[in-house]
């Protein structure tokens, strides 16, 4: 099966710090990939680099294809945009814009699409993720739940083939998770792109990804299907991981 996003022995660090240790996997196209595991155990650097917003010291990524290097060009880093969205735990919408302000700005200057085009298109993604209603809102007289919505939209309006997900639940309250995840499991639905996530949601991703890798300390300690992965996980930090994050 052909791969949105291979990975062959990466490797980074900050200083003397090893944040990941020689991680391969593959995602196939139009699958979904989870990755959970411990605080400080390289998932946001994984998806940094992915997205080239850091630097892999070591290894290989593709993205559709599409080769990450250590010293994109601007060109390289243009096209990845392109191919890639990414939804991150603190929203990072832009406070002076307005919510269709923030979808419109990246496919106007990075897909060359016209003030109305974008426009257009940003009220059909705004609908989707069930906020019509808020266009002409700022950032900060929305609820966090709204926040990610307008979040997502965001990504979704540039049409990713990939979508990177980094714990895009952990910032908001309980009550907000709900709509925030539903919207993630309609996209799963529609199989038109291939996600990565991060979460600390279990249950969700036990429900929406194909594959799952649990991570400590840099390295893949285990992969596999979801229902195998949590119901009987092969090895014991899986295990103990598990239990402490499902008893809490
Ligand atoms: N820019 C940076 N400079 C130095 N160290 C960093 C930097 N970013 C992350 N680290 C370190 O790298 C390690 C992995 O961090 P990372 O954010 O990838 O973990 P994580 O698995 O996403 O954790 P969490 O579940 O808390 O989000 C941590 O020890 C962190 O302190
Ligand atoms: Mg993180």
């Amino acid at each position: 099966m052909k791969s949105a996003i291979s990975i062959q022995n990466i490797s980074k660090k900050f200083g003397t710090l090893e944040v990941l240790k020689n991680i391969s996997f593959d995602v196939p196209v139009g699958r979904v990939l989870a990755i959970i595991g411990p605080s400080g155990s390289g998932k946001t650097t994984l998806l940094r680099c992915l997205n080239l917003l850091a630097r892999i010291d070591d290894g290989k990524i593709e993205m559709n294809g599409f080769s990450i290097i250590n010293k994109p060009t601007n060109f390289n880093i243009r096209v990845l945009r392109e191919k890639v969205g990414m939804v991150f735990q603190q929203f990072n919408l832009w406070p002076h814009k307005t919510v269709i302000e923030n979808l419109i700005e990246a496919p106007m200057l990075v897909r060359g699409l016209s003030r109305s085009e974008a426009t257009e298109k940003a009220k059909i993604f705004l609908k989707r993720v069930g906020l019509a209603d808020k266009a002409n809102e700022y950032p900060s007289r929305l609820s966090g739940g709204q926040q990610q919505r307008v979040a997502i939209a965001r990504a979704l309006a540039m049409e990713p083939e990939i979508l990177l997900l980094d714990e895009i639940t952990s910032a908001l309250d309980p009550e907000l998770v709900g709509e925030v995840l539903n919207v993630v499991r309609e996209i799963v639905a529609e199989h038109k792109r291939t996600i990565l996530l991060v979460t600390h949601e279990m249950g969700f991703a036990r429900d929406v990804a194909d594959e799952v890798i649990f991570m400590d300390k840099g390295i893949i300690i285990e992969q596999g299907k979801p229902d195998d992965l949590f119901r009987d996980p092969k090895q014991e930090r899986t295990r103990q991981f598990l239990q402490r994050i499902l008893n809490y």
